[in-house]
């Protein structure tokens, strides 16, 4: 039973311990319960430890390593040429596109023409499943979003989930067909493991709508303030633009802007039973417990007095990632961090993932990306988070008048 009373962590050790504590259980989806429903994130306990064992297999080092090398770039470059010809984008637009046809490969969803309107209508599908998600923060009325929310999950159903669900059925159920030759995507590990799981075709149906959703918003929004946090950081260092020709200096730059914005600014948990933080604190069965994971990652005690600064050189203590809590942490860290963030370089590693963000932005940078002048960039509208709403760019060298 829930209580009235909420607990506030702000402090980077605070949420380390938070993301880790069993007794705390996924809080913020029980009234997004439409789409989110028995969905991973929503899971606790053993039955998220099963599911996660299932789904983890897709997530390894070694398939974005491949990926890396072949299909992330052909899906950069199909969705980057059209716009690179025209010398000008919108780069909000332009990273939901390219996102799209990455997170539907890796959720299972067939595409039937690859087309620009097939993925806008996917992204339609995506936007729609996060305002159902986030139901607990709407401001309209939560029964018109809900019935919203469940017509586009019918609509989404029958136009992209049905004819990849019963394909991979039948691959499933035919003995001629080897394992090796199963798509590698999470819908095909659902169908494949579905009586270990004990889930049916709804939970299906919901885990695929909420993967569209998780992998996109948040790898577009990535996408869009880390060219932001380079293009300002170059203007005030002119001097040192050339590291921007460097892989592993991008990959730093989006780290540390994935610091700074994290794309889901707070965490929220239930105390399942009562709860002893490591600081010695109680937290008693019933209490909220709110994780600001945008505070935490500019704590002056682990990222210095000039936390609230993109400082791309910044030096993170032992044992802290470079972007913080950005991706969460414990049993629901996010699964597809190294396939957007990659893997912080180690000496003697063989095996560094870029990442598909600083993939993106090298990109760009790549084909002399600046700012539009005559069409600033806004920030969403009718929103309190930190998300673009438009961000023009143009490519190529800037014509200086004589
Ligand atoms: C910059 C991009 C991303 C950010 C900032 C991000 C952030 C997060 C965060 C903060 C969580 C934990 C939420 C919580 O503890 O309540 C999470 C979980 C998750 N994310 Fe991401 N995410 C990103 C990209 C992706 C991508 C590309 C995918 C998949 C293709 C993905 C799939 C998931 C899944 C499935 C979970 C749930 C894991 C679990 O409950 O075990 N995310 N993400």
């Amino acid at each position: 039973m829930l209580s009235d009373s909420t607990v506030t962590l702000r402090r980077y050790q605070e949420l380390w311990d938070g993301f880790r504590q069993r007794g705390l259980r996924q809080g913020l989806y029980t009234a997004g319960g439409v789409v989110m429903r028995d969905t991973l994130l929503d899971l606790h306990g053993p039955d998220h430890q099963l599911r996660r064992r299932v789904e983890n297999r897709l997530f390894r080092r070694g398939t974005f390593k491949t990926w890396e090398a072949d299909l992330v770039p052909r899906i950069i470059d199909e969705a980057f040429t059209p716009v690179i010809k025209q010398g000008h984008a919108d780069l909000v637009l332009l990273g939901t596109r390219t996102v799209m046809n990455l997170t539907a490969k890796v959720a299972g969803i067939d595409r039937t023409t690859g087309s620009v309107e097939e993925t806008d209508a996917l992204q339609e599908f995506a936007i729609k499943f996060s305002e159902g998600a986030t139901l607990i923060h709407t401001t309209r009325d939560p029964e018109v979003v809900r019935a919203e929310v469940a017509e586009a999950l019918g609509r989404f159903d029958a136009m992209f989930f049905t004819p990849s669900y019963e394909r991979r059925v039948a691959l499933a159920e035919d003995p001629e067909v080897p394992e090796d030759a199963y798509p590698g995507d999470v819908l095909m590990a659902l169908v494949r493991n579905r009586e270990e799981l004990r889930i049916d075709r709804d939970v299906m149906l919901r885990e695929v709508a909420f993967y569209l959703q998780a992998g996109s918003h948040s790898t577009s929004d990535a996408f869009t303030h880390a060219v932001d946090e380079i293009l300002r950081w170059a203007e005030r260092h002119p001097e040192q633009a050339h590291r921007l020709d460097d892989d592993l200096f991008v990959q730093r730059c989006v780290h540390e802007a994935l610091r700074l914005h994290p794309a889901s600014p707070e965490a929220l948990r239930e105390a399942v039973e009562d709860v002893t933080l490591r600081d010695g604190r109680s937290i008693p069965a019933g209490t909220r417990v709110r994780m600001d994971i945008k505070a935490a990652n500019t704590d002056p005690e682990v990222f210095g007095p000039d936390a609230a600064v993109f400082d791309p050189d910044r030096v993170t203590p032992a044992g802290v990632q470079p972007w913080g809590h950005t991706f969460g942490g414990g049993m629901h860290a996010c699964i597809g961090m190294e396939l957007d963030g990659g893997t912080v370089p180690k000496e003697g590693e063989a095996e560094h993932v870029l990442g598909t963000v600083p993939l993106m932005v090298r990109e760009l940078l790549r084909h002399g990306v600046r700012l539009d002048p005559a069409s600033p960039p806004v920030k969403e509208a009718h929103s309190k988070r930190d998300h673009f709403g438009g961000y023009p760019v143009l490519f190529g060298a800037a014509v200086t008048p004589e």
